[in-house]
């Protein structure tokens, strides 16, 4: 495996599309999971009159979710291709627990789509208020570029050449709209409850001469890594393990971060060294941009860091906004129910932080195919349209300008349970600390 190059793969789509099934079955299917807790998760299906379920149990953990049958938080596994490593990142598809599917997103290199091709579920899912149509806005704008395309539920669709078609116009539609390279995503008909066109080439379907779903991702290109940049690493979670003492967690964006290393965490201001760094619970000497890492840092305490936070090197400290201060973000309306206008204040999602913002100006409204400027000043913004604003959050919050460290210059604007935009930084004011004004 050290030889192999690492990707971290989200997994996204609407809810009950087929995603955890589909992972769940190819890990069996390649022994990725033993055969043994492959019959253990049978058992425990059984138990919760959910036979079919087992595969989704794989990724599906937590009483709640197996209960319900739907995906709550995300879940990360290991699975290896031909000439790859990927931590596959399972995201929920219910419209509830959407931030969680942008935090599993703004870690991941690439993505599989997965959408239901049964009659009906493709329609819904890319219909205006659809997560197929959701979670691909935001992938692309959480950086996310690589797509394959799964055309679910094959063995629904009787495995129709005609429907698989219906299906992959409807979607390409979308992601073009959205700005994906449509020509070079591939489009596989599969079925995670059979594992059709999984790791093996379905001789159901004569008529299709793509990859199967590995070949694909096996096909997906490593990112250059950033490993040049100031270290920015925003924190997922810190957890306090017995006899370790706080270990935070989270994924390398830009830079590197080394045994030893003074570090920095903001805004909380600690400054202590890295004791040890271990991932997939290996110890390892150095993360490097994409590895998820936990680490262990000398007297550090829950107060110190938590979800959000950025950690970085006291020669290069990661930038912050205080609540003075102001970004100016260039932003596509997905979704509203009336319109956006001046103060209006809903939550930003950065990396993995999550804070209120005000939007202090709509400062220009613009063509969202050429970025041209057709209105200044305008009064509001409706869905669909694109715009340059001013936000200006409610407290402390990491965050740089998308030109310097793209990884943490981008952002999701999220109200009513629902993402109501998405947008970059163009420009930072970081402001005062209160105390020192
Ligand atoms: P969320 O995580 O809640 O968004 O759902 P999901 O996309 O992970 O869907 P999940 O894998 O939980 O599957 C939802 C339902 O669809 C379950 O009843 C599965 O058994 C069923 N299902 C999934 N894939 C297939 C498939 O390829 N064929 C058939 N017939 N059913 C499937
Ligand atoms: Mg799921």
């Amino acid at each position: 495996m050290a030889d192999k190059e690492h990707l971290n793969l989200v997994i996204i789509g609407h809810i009950d599309h087929g995603k955890s099934t589909m992972m769940g079955c190819m890990l069996i299917k390649t022994g990725a999971v033993t055969d043994r807790e492959a019959r253990e998760l049978e058992k425990i299906a059984k138990e919760y009159d959910r036979d079919s379920w087992s595969y989704a149990y794989v990724f599906d953990r937590l009483k709640e979710e197996r209960q319900r049958g739907i995906t709550i938080d995300l879940a990360f596994r290991k699975f290896e291709t031909k000439s790859k490593y990927f931590t596959i990142i399972d995201a929920p598809g219910h419209a509830d627990f959407v931030k969680n599917m942008i935090t599993g997103a703004s870690q991941a290199d690439a993505a599989i789509l997965v959408v239901s091709g049964k009659k009906g579920e493709m329609e819904v899912g890319i219909a205006a208020n659809g997560q197929t149509r959701e979670h691909a806005y935001l992938a692309q704008t959480l950086g996310v570029k690589q797509l394959v395309v799964a055309i679910n539920k094959a063995d629904v669709y009787d495995w129709s050449e005609e429907r698989f078609n219906e299906c992959k116009d409807g979607v390409s539609d979308l992601l073009k709209s959205i700005g994906f390279p449509v020509k070079k995503i591939p489009f596989v008909p599969t079925s995670g409850m059979t594992g059709d066109n999984l790791a093996e080439k379905s001789d159901k379907m004569p008529w299709y001469d793509g990859p199967t779903l590995i070949e694909a991702i096996d096909q997906f290109e490593v990112p250059p890594k950033p490993t040049d940049k100031p270290l920015r690493l925003p924190i997922q979670d810190a957890y306090r393990i017995k006899g370790t003492g706080v270990v935070p967690v989270g994924r390398v964006e830009s830079g590197v971060l080394k045994k030893g290393d003074k570090i920095i965490i903001m805004p909380t201001e600690f400054t202590g060294e890295i004791r040890s760094i271990e991932m997939h619970h290996e110890e390892i000497p150095q993360a490097i941009p994409g590895d998820n890492v936990g680490f262990s840092i000398r007297g550090i305490t829950l107060k110190d860091v938590g979800r959000g936070d950025c950690l970085g090197h006291p020669t290069d400290i990661p930038n912050v906004i205080f609540p003075n201060g102001k970004w100016t973000g260039q932003i596509i309306v997905i979704w509203h129910p009336t319109a956006i206008a001046q103060g209006y204040t809903p939550v930003v999602h950065a990396h993995t932080a999550q804070v209120a913002a005000k939007f202090t100006s709509l400062s220009k409204k613009l063509d969202q195919k050429t970025g041209a400027v057709i209105e200044d000043n305008p009064k509001f913004l409706k869905r669909n349209e694109a715009a340059i604003v001013e936000l200006q959050p409610i407290k402390k919050m990491c965050l740089e300008k998308y030109t310097d460290i793209p990884e943490m210059g981008r952002f999701a604007v999220r109200d009513m349970g629902r993402t109501v935009a998405v947008g970059i930084v163009k420009d930072v004011v970081s402001g005062t600390p209160a105390a020192k004004k």
